[in-house]
């Protein structure tokens, strides 16, 4: 039987090329989407490459969606052995911090952190019934001149607290789950209105690099991953 992972906002960009990747080698896919023909369209679209492909409705500002998706696990895919944690949106990227509203603040939390946060902990009994994984989606957190977006950051950095958090947890309480995060690095996407240049992946790339480290059959319990390979140690002030 086929390996299944489910993958939030696998209706394009990056998720939707972990999404092929994953197919690729063999997994079934649940298409995580919040829009339905976005979500169909891009299963059809594995579908027509010969991977098992199928949608999953999921909105990570919808509760319900949250617990209906789980729920469908469940139910039909109770083998389910990895969740990726793709799905985000970077806020406002260029205003200074101490403009943001309080609701705009909140919606990107909302999106980044308190959606992943629900949909992982509602799946960590079937994961970890599946010796699973959870992987999440990730960025740099430090402080940069060149990229200081305050919403974004703030919220991954809940996203890359809460790997490393569960995955302390998960080795005290001897519990047969890992979970990590992977920072894909610059990729030309929408969430960035498409930018390219030198040092800017492709999502291909990015969906290639981030199944890489899915697959390489190490153990990287609690690593917040970076594009070449390196670990991030928030202890050392490094990253
Ligand atoms: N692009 C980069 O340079 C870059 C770099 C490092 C990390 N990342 C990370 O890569 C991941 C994928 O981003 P991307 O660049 O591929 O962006 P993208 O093309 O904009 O895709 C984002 C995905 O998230 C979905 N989404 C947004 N809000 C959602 C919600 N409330 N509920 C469910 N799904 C929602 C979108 O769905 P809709 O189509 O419905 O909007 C879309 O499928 C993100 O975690 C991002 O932080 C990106």
């Amino acid at each position: 039987m086929a390996k299944k992972v489910f993958i939030t906002g696998a209706n394009k960009g990056i998720g939707k090329q972990i999404a092929r990747q994953m197919g690729k080698n063999g997994w079934t896919v649940l298409v995580g989407a919040r829009n339905e023909e976005r979500g169909l369209a891009a299963a059809r679209e594995l579908l027509g490459e010969n991977i098992e492909a199928e949608y999953l409705n999921i909105d990570l500002l919808d509760s319900k969606t949250i617990a209906a998706a789980v729920q469908t696990v469940e139910s039909r895919h109770a083998d389910l052995s990895m969740l990726v944690n793709n799905a985000a949106i970077p806020g406002d990227m260029r205003k200074p911090g101490y403009e943001f509203t309080v609701d705009e603040l909140r919606n990107v939390m909302e999106t980044n952190f308190f959606g992943p946060f629900e949909l992982t902990r509602r799946l960590l009994p079937t994961l970890e019934k599946n010796n699973g994984r959870v992987v999440n989606v990730t960025i740099p957190i430090g402080v940069l001149s060149f990229f200081n977006p305050f919403a974004y950051k703030t919220t991954k950095a809940a996203l890359n607290v809460m790997a490393q958090s569960f995955a302390q947890s998960f080795t005290e309480k001897n519990k047969p789950i890992e979970i990590f995060s992977v920072m894909p690095g610059a990729t030309t996407t929408d969430l960035n209105g498409n930018i390219t240049g030198e040092h800017v992946k492709t999502a291909e790339e990015s969906g290639i690099l981030i199944v890489g480290f899915i697959l390489d059959g190490k153990n990287h319990n609690g690593e917040v991953i970076n594009t070449n390979g390196a670990v991030a140690d928030y202890n050392r002030g490094l990253l």
